[in-house]
């Protein structure tokens, strides 16, 4: 009997059935989560530089969007608040009649079906733009800031989410909040931590389309550096584990594809990745301008769901549910 000299992997691409049959990831739109920046103001549809087809909504454009994306099949939907009156601490973040808790309050009586999710920060609330209070040499103090994130996730969570993602990165952030909304009778809403989140460039856009750019300084003392390996990433998950996070995020999701897939091995939780603003712009602009076809950005979800995220929020979450894509 003559063995082959060489393997040949062909066998399973040739036929487009065959190459259904062993692919190894689906992309469905269950798993996809949308973001959407509420404004406010009456009926408000505010483009955002530099993040073609998305928009800061009010009103009845709010309404249309949430109601078209049920329709494609996105059901899952994480809102950012940009509020009319911003302070020194971000006092609106626990307004109950803030932008974040009147809307939720809506959706979910219009939308019974969908699924809200609430960020949970203060940079969008801060005059100076910053993660939540800052000391005299302009530090973000991190314990000071924990209370009163204690109070917006209850805030949050009386309003009406299903799911709290505290994204600040201050250490204790998960149990602060998880002993918060257990002492006020939420024990079973759960949160998602953006527990590995790191100081990128990549959010450049989401900082015009959410009015969080800084006065001053950057926001290194808090977020991860993308200079340090694996070792950070697995400390940061396991503690927000044990703190009590539910789901564990990574973000960006692109350049981090090997903490998304170091962690897949190792954590007991699912894990989500963003695939943040400046993701978006990179792959939507070159589309727009038929640098590449839109099959790049199918296959940049792909490499991030590959990598071990189980969930992925992204931008293009509407359009390609909208084209059937997922
Ligand atoms: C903080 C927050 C940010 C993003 C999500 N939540 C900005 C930041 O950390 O500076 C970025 C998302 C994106 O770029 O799409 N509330």
């Amino acid at each position: 009997m003559n063995t082959p000299p060489f393997h040949r992997h062909r066998r399973l691409r040739s036929n487009p059935l065959c190459l259904e049959m062993v692919a190894d990831v689906i992309l469905h739109r269950n798993h996809f989560i949308y973001p959407v920046f509420i404004t406010t103001g009456k009926n408000q549809k505010n483009p955002i530089p530099s993040m073609a087809g998305i928009f800061q909504l009010s009103g009845k454009y709010l309404l249309e969007e949430i109601e078209s994306c049920l329709k494609a099949g996105i059901n899952k939907f994480l809102l950012f608040g940009i509020p009319s009156q911003k302070d020194p601490i971000g006092s609106d973040t626990w307004n109950s009649k803030g932008v974040i808790q009147s809307s939720l309050q809506i959706l979910r009586k219009k939308f019974p079906e969908a699924y809200l999710i609430s960020d949970i920060c203060f940079c969008e609330y801060t005059d100076h733009g910053h993660c939540g209070i800052l000391n005299k040499e302009n530090y973000l103090e991190n314990d000071f800031t924990l209370k009163n994130l204690a109070l917006q996730a209850v805030s949050h969570a009386e309003a009406g989410a299903h799911l709290l993602a505290p994204s600040g990165m201050l250490d204790g952030m998960v149990s602060t909040i998880r002993a918060a909304l257990d002492n006020k009778g939420f024990s079973e809403l759960p949160i998602m931590s953006y527990a590995v989140k790191y100081a990128s460039s990549f959010y450049g856009p989401f900082r015009n389309a959410a009015g969080t750019s800084l006065k001053s300084g950057d926001r290194k003392t808090h977020q991860m550096n993308p200079r340090n390996g694996f070792w950070e990433a697995l400390s940061e998950a396991e503690e927000d584990i044990r703190q009590g996070a539910d789901i564990i995020m990574v973000k960006p999701a692109m350049p981090n594809l090997d903490i998304l897939s170091g962690l897949r091995g190792k954590i007991n939780a699912p894990l989500a990745a963003y695939q943040v603003s400046g993701e978006f712009n990179m792959l939507k602009n070159a589309v727009l301008r038929n640098d590449l076809n839109e099959d790049a950005i199918v296959e940049s979800l792909i490499s991030i769901k590959r990598a071990g995220a189980g969930i992925i929020i992204s931008y293009f979450s509407k359009e390609l549910a909208v084209k059937g894509v997922i």
